[in-house]
């Protein structure tokens, strides 16, 4: 099974698809990539926006894409990617976030992240809201803050360009191989542009590391 954990899809619910167009023809890249389930991330920024709000827009954008989705589209989930910020353990409701039918939410950490300042968020979300935290594209983070998070017991998710690039392949490449909390990847696919290219590149790269982590994927999301 190929799934795709990471994608903005959903017409105009973030910068990933700027209309109905662009989200179809998005779909039916992933088709054509042999994607069988593609889990619609849009971003949850909780410092700009109530999760009342995020939700009804997601919801809003989700219906108007199923409609219009032709029947061989990949299945979709409905997700989202959602910024760490402090506070957002006191928020209910955050469950509405994770996969359907999970408590496994995909986190964006800030580019300022410290643990000193996301201690005591992370520590609530993770052993109090019970929550499957699910860190998003690691790739762009330090060794230092991968190293110490995953310590700690996080998963982690992985994005398909950073296998394809001559700076970043190595690290990727290692953390894939050899570490089991990589549950996921993505294409984090936004726009048109690149496509599933770098999907199937990394595919490619990663031989039978692929299906192990795409097993540990199906798992994860009970498919
Ligand atoms: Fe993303």
């Amino acid at each position: 099974m190929n799934i795709d954990f990471h994608a903005h899809i959903l017409p105009g619910a973030d910068h990933g698809s700027d209309c109905l167009e662009t989200s179809l023809r998005q779909v039916e890249l992933a088709r054509q990539a042999g994607i069988d389930v593609l889990a619609a991330t849009p971003h949850f920024y909780p410092h700009h926006e109530s999760l009342p709000d995020f939700l009804k827009r997601r919801e809003e954008t989700f219906l108007r894409l199923r409609e219009a989705l032709p029947k061989n589209a990949p299945k979709i989930l409905v997700a989202a990617e959602t910024y760490l910020c402090r506070g957002i353990e006191d928020i209910d409701g955050l469950e509405q976030l994770c996969f359907p039918g999970t408590r496994v939410l995909l986190m964006e950490l800030p580019y300022d992240f410290s643990i000193r300042t996301y201690e005591q968020t992370l520590d609530v979300l993770q052993y109090e809201r019970k929550l499957d935290i699910v860190l998003a594209h690691i790739d762009r983070y330090s060794d230092s803050v991968v190293d110490f998070l995953l310590g700690l017991g996080f998963q982690a998710q992985i994005n398909a360009d950073s296998f394809c690039s001559f700076r970043t392949k190595k690290r990727s490449m290692a953390w894939a191989t050899e570490l089991d909390c990589v549950v996921a990847l993505g294409s984090d696919i936004h726009g048109c542009d690149v496509g599933y290219r770098k999907f199937l590149k990394m595919k490619k790269r990663l031989g039978a590391t692929y299906d192990v982590i795409m097993g540990r994927t199906q798992k994860l999301l009970k498919l």
